[in-house]
């Protein structure tokens, strides 16, 4: 295999393709988004007998779901203190039962359906290498005590990595995320769930009934609408982009001559350094992923995947890359993933978002509360999840942080320019500038091609920034990205970023 850019579990799991939504359509419930959340719950609800069309703006699984670590696990790294602290043992027993019980429903249905995707159940470490955190880790172990978690304190990793403490929690597993999910996929195309690729959806609309509209103005006239797209494409006055952030991920997927002990691991400092690997064709694949920034906030100068690189070399010995790709995902100001209707003023029209980089078992626990909500039945975790559910305590804290870490962003891009001249671009260099009144961004590709577009983003206005190690343009207030010739990667915004032809088209 030669290094791709393109996640591990995409390149080894060939996915059928859709059709675009071609002509309007009515069913009981229409899903937008086909990753881990949107497919687990058209499998879910075509299994109550619903009928079910489920939707991607791109292709199946090629968002966070394809880009993920896959991890199936209530670790969320050192959280449960936290948890207790900030919202008391109940709520913090709740997040941990729904974790374990998304675990759970994801091994029924490998059972049920006999689906090969590298299962394997793992205890799952957080380890650190640095002193301040060895007393959070010490604290965590007494959090577990309290909420019944089975797990140790440990000075005796599997892995030969450097670390001063560590606390395990037992029997959580891994998986082929891809593998998996096109397995249920099928299934719920065998329960007549219609699935359609390159439809975007762009509003909701409510007449007589509900329906969503589609770029390529078809609707979708649904009793329910489901937005498992990440950033919810309907805000419905619930005032998403005031209410989390999005952050992006780097992962490699390498081989190296050491054989893998087995585990899952993360440490608890900054930058993250996640570690599991995959039996994949007989061969041992290490996943090492790290690295995370808010999106539209990375540093400039640094290359992630050679910084992840580095590490894995520096740590484990000579390494083959395999694979590179990156991921991103949302998280709320309370750190709680919003999972539930959208707003008050909406009650069938759902939202999955926030998940916190641990999609596996949040994306799955979503799948399960809305199902349970549009079936009316009972669901323990439904309130806590409520993206309308009044502020926990203390979370108008990272509210008024998030918020002002928005407005400071809006206000720097506005006055961010760089005094280089375009002549003195180099090559596989961006530069922002002011000419002649328009705030522009300047890439010099490869080919020493330029490329400038306005660095305006087309979703709420804030600037964007150039993000090295990816060559794109990426927002800082709600996560957009765009290419370095403007095209829409990954929404909230919907239109490109304006080209510019730098010899006629910069305003006077
Ligand atoms: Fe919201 Fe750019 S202003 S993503």
């Amino acid at each position: 295999m030669s290094e791709q850019t393109k996640s591990l579990w995409n390149e080894s799991v060939h996915l059928p393709s859709f059709p675009t939504l071609e002509e309007s359509l009515e069913v009981d419930v229409g899903i937008v988004g086909a990753g881990i959340t949107g497919i687990t719950a058209a499998y879910l609800l075509a299994k109550q007998g619903l009928k079910v069309a489920l939707i991607e703006t791109s292709q199946i699984l090629q968002g966070t779901t394809g880009h993920t670590t896959a991890k199936v696990t209530a670790q969320h790294g050192l959280i449960y203190d936290k948890l207790i602290k900030q919202f008391g043992v109940e709520n913090a027993k709740k997040y941990y039962q729904a974790a374990t019980e998304a675990k759970t429903l994801i091994e029924n249905i490998i059972q049920t359906h006999q689906i090969e995707c590298h299962y394997t159940n793992e205890n799952a470490y957080v380890y650190t290498n640095t002193d301040n955190y060895i007393e959070q880790i010490k604290n965590e172990m007494k959090a577990y005590d309290k909420l019944n978690i089975s797990g140790e304190l440990t000075d005796n990793l599997p892995l030969d990595i450097p670390y001063q403490l560590a606390i395990s929690m037992h029997d959580q597993a891994q998986f082929h995320p891809v593998q998996y999910l096109k397995a249920i996929l099928e299934e719920a195309i065998a329960n007549d769930v219609h699935v359609f690729e390159n439809t975007s959806a762009i509003d909701v609309e409510f007449n007589k009934k509900t329906a969503i509209m589609t770029a390529n103005n078809q609707r979708i006239i649904c009793d329910y609408v489901i937005q498992a797209s990440h950033y919810p494409f309907f805000d419905g006055q619930g005032f998403y982009p005031v209410r989390m952030y999005a952050e992006r991920e780097y992962v490699l997927a390498i081989k190296t001559e050491k054989d893998f002990p087995g585990g899952m691991y993360i440490n608890a400092e900054t930058p993250t350094r996640s570690v599991r690997n995959i039996r994949l064709n007989g061969e041992d694949i290490w996943i090492i992923a790290g690295d995370s920034h808010k999106v539209g906030q990375g540093d400039q100068k640094i290359n992630y995947f050679k910084n992840l690189a580095k590490f894995a070399k520096d740590t484990f010995g000579p390494i083959k890359i395999i694979n590179k790709w990156s991921a991103q995902d949302y998280t709320t100001i309370d750190g709680i993933p919003y999972i539930g209707t959208v707003s008050s003023a909406h009650d069938n029209v759902f939202v999955a978002t926030g998940f916190n980089k641990w999609g596996m078992t949040n994306g799955t626990t979503a799948a399960k509360v809305i199902t349970d909500l549009i079936m009316k039945r009972r669901n323990e975790y439904s309130e806590f999840f409520a993206p309308t559910r009044s502020s926990f305590p203390n979370s108008i804290k990272p509210f008024i942080s998030t918020n002002m870490n928005v407005t400071k962003e809006f206000i720097k891009g506005k006055f961010d320019t760089t005094k280089q001249s375009i002549s003195n671009i180099k090559t596989d260099q961006a530069i922002v500038t002011k000419i002649k009144g328009s705030r522009i961004g300047i890439y010099k590709d490869q080919q020493n091609n330029i490329h400038a577009v306005k660095t305006t983003c087309t979703h709420l206005g804030c600037e964007v920034s150039w993000n090295t190690t990816e060559r794109t343009w990426e927002c800082p207030c709600h996560g957009s990205r765009f290419s370095y010739t403007g095209e829409v990667i990954q929404g909230p915004a919907k239109e490109p970023l304006q080209t510019i032809d730098l010899n006629t088209d910069v305003e006077k």
